[in-house]
């Protein structure tokens, strides 16, 4: 469902080297409030690099960055959050011996009277959970004792303090079980629900065709297709990545009956 039709975020001809690597090549993405976009693609396509341009981790070496239409420079990680963009990154960066709630709010403690309120963190962690749906019994819980995929919630709990309006998530059901996959796939589900804008970068082709609205492929830094996730063929997709000329080729069928 798109809301609005100026998107969240529109990026035009991104383009970022390093050295004589083309990372990124002339690059449009467009995300809306209430989407899901997937970026997919081979490894090395591009996929991380976008993602640390979008969160501020990262300049274009070139190419428009539109936040609600507007033109912005992301210079810094603190600017995409000031502009509401929140990344989770592949490794999570939390913290095993602390609890939940200081997971959360990690770098940004709120204080009253010069002292931390752990009162008022604990009741926003609760609620952030909730909103998420996620069954963490308690907010007191060192992080070290959850599965990976409530550590996953909490990392996500821990990008909507701030209310950001995208949330872009790298490969967050890497190494997650079955259930802690289906898990996380209802955080983002919810995200989506909530309004936010997501970006979704994975290798998990089934998740991606199961949460998300938009499936955008880059093969070597390009854009490779977009497709519609309730109606392109898994053939068609991974044709795309693969950048084989149609989805009838006798790799891209062989890969498909893997899946
Ligand atoms: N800091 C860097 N210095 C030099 N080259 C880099 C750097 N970061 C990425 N690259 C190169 O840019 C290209 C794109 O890398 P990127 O990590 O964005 O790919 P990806 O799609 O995220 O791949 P993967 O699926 O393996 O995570 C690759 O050729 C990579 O080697
Ligand atoms: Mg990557």
């Amino acid at each position: 469902m798109i809301a609005s039709r100026v998107p969240l975020l529109s990026l035009r001809q991104i383009t970022k080297r390093f050295g004589a690597v083309e990372a990124l090549v002339g690059v449009d993405l467009d995300v809306y409030a209430h989407q899901v976009v997937a970026l997919v693609g081979d490894n090395g396509a591009g996929k991380s690099t976008l993602a640390k341009v979008i969160s501020g981790v990262l300049q274009p070496d070139s190419g428009l960055i539109e936040i609600d239409g507007d033109a912005q420079t992301i210079a810094s990680p603190s600017a995409a959050h000031t502009l509401g963009i929140a990344t989770v990154f592949q490794d999570l960066a939390l913290c095993g011996n602390l609890d939940v709630t200081s997971n959360i709010f990690l770098g940004r403690e709120l204080t009253d009277g010069g002292l931390l309120d752990d009162g008022q963190m604990e009741q926003v962690a609760r609620r952030l959970l909730l909103d998420l749906t996620s069954r963490i019994p308690s907010v007191r819980t060192p992080l070290s004792e959850l599965s990976a995929g409530q550590r996953q919630a909490v990392a996500i709990a821990r990008t909507l303090i701030g209310s950001p309006r995208l949330v872009v998530l790298d490969e967050p059901t890497a190494a997650l079980s079955v259930a802690q996959t289906a898990e996380v796939l209802t955080y983002i589900e919810r995200l989506r629900e909530l309004g936010h804008g997501v970006i979704l970068i994975s290798h998990n082709m089934n998740d991606v065709r199961a949460v998300s609205d938009r499936i955008v492929v880059l093969r070597h830094g390009r854009n490779n297709g977009s497709f519609d996730a309730a109606t392109a063929s898994y053939e068609s997709i991974l044709a795309a990545i693969t950048g084989a000329t149609s989805p009838d080729d006798e790799m891209v069928r062989r890969m498909a009956a893997f899946r």
